[in-house]
This record gives structure tokens, C-alpha cells and sequence, in this order.
């Protein structure tokens, strides 16, 4: 087998970055470098807390992490505490965390990791993208130590937080801009995607037959998860959005994508947010992100049920 892919996951647990997190952990075809945490689902002292506790929950306390920023870049912080709760990860009983948050900030984590790194890393953005917008905007001589950002984030048709917008792109436009064209490879696991990599409550009832800890904090915190679309969708089926973008990087062919010209509405009164995809074919704007369009549902619950069920 080649070498492992190095990875740093940014993101804002949240259900299914805790997910997404634990696929990445589980699969041999990547190497965590680290994970950075953000202000989005919930504040930031909630999403460390939560990656630290899941950390702890998967027994890999050696994974450092490293807390970011706590406001996108201009506005204010939107939280969702009515898709995961008040602290961010309600649902189940997690561990106390048996690791601490690094003393810096993500961004020096970031830059101290990229260039010590022997080869170029992939960033998995989960969350809104202040960290990794402010690393591309403070250290621009860093994107050469970047080979890809497979980000959860955006849409090519209808939004979640808004008619137009994606939750992330939503909480940080100007950084999601920056990043859509920073000129590394950007792949965009949008809701094009994430609406068919589903589970509901079928996989709620695989995780708890699992018989371990992991498997029933995670058949707690789907459980908990799925009650959300339920009440907004009329379905208990629910996006694992997050993982998705683990998913892509470390299994290729997984997700169907197609390459396009994807750019940010940052001032638009009602499309604030919106990822603006250019399919139109030729003439049109040079593409410059891959876009998710397609996964297998089956192969997908399948990939999760067997990372949970990799931690004892
Ligand atoms: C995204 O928003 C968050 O609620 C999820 O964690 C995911 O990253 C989906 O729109
Ligand atoms: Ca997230």
C-alpha cells in the first residue's frame, strides 16, 4: 500500500465532524497530522472540548489539537445549536477529555505542520473556513505546502441555512472566498453530495449492536442527529455531511465529481453565502474546483458502520 496521506482536519464538532474525525482515524489511507478547531456549529471552548472528547472516546489522545479562531473573519458568529445542540455534541455521554488543546493558535499550528511536513498536506475543512483563510491570507507562501482542501461546504443547488447558502460558506463568506481561489486544488463536498450519503435509524440500531463504548455514543449521537431532520425534512435520514470529505480523500472513485469555475457570494442581500457554479460549459468561467456531485448511499453507511466498529 502507499503511503499514507498526511491530513489536518479543521472543524467544528459537531455530530458529523465527530463522524468525520472517526473515519479519518480508522483508515489506513491517511495519516492525522493533527486537527484545528473552529467556531461554528457552537463557540469555539465547545468544538475543543468536543474534539478532545472524542479523542479521548477513540482512545487517541496522541492526536494534537489545536483551538482556532473564535469569529469568522468579519462578522459575527451564527451558531446551530438547533441541529447539534447547545454545547455543539448533545445526544450522548461522552468521555472527559485525557488530552489538552495546544498552546497556539490553529493558524501556527497549521503553518509549523505544513512546513515541517516531507511532503504536501491535504486540509479537510469541516467547518466554516476562518482558519484556513486566515493561514492563506497571513502565510500565502504556505499554499505550496498544501496539496489539496477537500472542504465540507456549499452547494451547486439549494442551501440548508439559507434558501441560497450552506451553512458554512453562510457563517464565513470572505474566508470561504479566499480559499475558492487560492489556487491549491479545492475539492467542494457540497449538499449535492452530502444529501445522499445518508444513515438514519437502521444505522443507529448496527452502531448500538456494536456492543463497544464508540458504537454507543455514536448510535446516541446519530439518534440525536436524526432528530433534527426528521422535525425539518419529514425523514429520520440524515446527511453525514463531514465525513463525506474524509471519505473522498481516502477512498478515490468514492465520490463522483465534476470540475467547474465555483465562486463566493460574500455582499448578495439574500444569496450571501451562495457558491456560485459556473456549469454552463463553454464559454465559461476556467474551472477551478472539482465538485461533488454523486456517492453510493449503501457504500457509504457501510464505510461508517466499519470505522466506528474499528475503535474497541
Ligand atoms: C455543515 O454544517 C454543520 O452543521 C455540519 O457540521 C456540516 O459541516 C452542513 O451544512
Ligand atoms: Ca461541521
Amino acid at each position: 500500500m502507499p503511503n499514507p496521506i498526511p491530513v489536518i482536519l479543521d472543524c467544528d464538532p459537531g455530530h458529523d465532524d465527530a463522524l468525520a474525525i472517526t473515519l479519518a482515524l480508522a483508515r489506513p489511507e491517511l495519516d492525522v497530522l493533527g486537527i484545528t478547531t473552529v467556531g461554528g456549529n457552537s463557540g469555539l471552548a465547545n468544538t475543543t472540548y468536543n474534539a478532545l472528547r472524542i479523542l479521548a472516546l477513540l482512545g487517541r489522545p496522541d492526536i494534537p489539537v489545536a483551538a482556532g479562531s473564535d469569529h469568522p473573519l468579519t462578522r459575527k458568529l451564527e451558531t446551530a445549536p438547533e441541529v447539534h445542540g447547545e454545547s455543539g455534541l448533545d445526544g450522548a455521554d461522552l468521555p472527559e477529555p485525557i488530552s489538552e488543546a495546544r498552546p497556539e493558535h490553529a493558524v501556527e499550528f497549521l503553518r509549523a505542520t505544513l512546513s515541517a511536513a516531507t511532503e504536501p498536506v491535504t486540509l479537510i475543512p469541516t467547518g466554516p473556513l476562518t482558519n484556513i483563510g486566515l493561514l492563506l491570507r497571513t502565510y500565502p507562501e504556505l499554499t505550496a505546502r498544501i496539496g489539496h482542501i477537500c472542504l465540507m461546504g456549499g452547494a451547486m443547488r439549494a442551501g440548508n441555512w439559507t434558501p441560497a447558502a450552506e451553512f458554512n460558506i453562510w457563517v464565513d463568506p470572505e474566508a470561504a472566498r479566499i480559499v475558492f481561489n487560492c489556487g491549491v486544488p479545492v475539492t467542494m463536498i457540497g449538499l449535492d453530495v452530502t444529501h445522499q450519503a445518508l444513515m438514519g435509524l437502521p444505522e443507529v440500531d448496527r452502531l448500538r449492536a456494536l456492543g463497544t463504548r464508540p458504537g454507543t455514543v455514536f448510535a446516541d449521537l446519530l439518534h440525536f442527529f436524526t432528530r433534527f431532520h426528521l422535525e425539518r425534512y419529514g425523514s429520520a435520514d440524515t446527511p453525514i455531511h463531514d465525513a463525506v470529505a474524509v471519505a473522498h480523500v481516502a477512498i478515490p472513485g468514492l465520490v463522483r465529481t465534476e470540475r467547474y469555475h465555483v465562486d463566493v457570494e460574500c455582499t448578495g442581500e439574500i444569496t450571501r453565502g451562495r457558491t456560485v457554479v459556473d456549469d454552463r460549459g463553454q464559454p465559461g468561467l476556467a474551472p477551478n474546483v472539482d465538485v461533488a456531485l454523486g456517492i453510493d448511499r449503501d457504500a457509504f453507511s457501510e464505510l461508517m458502520i466499519a470505522a466506528v466498529a474499528s475503535f474497541a
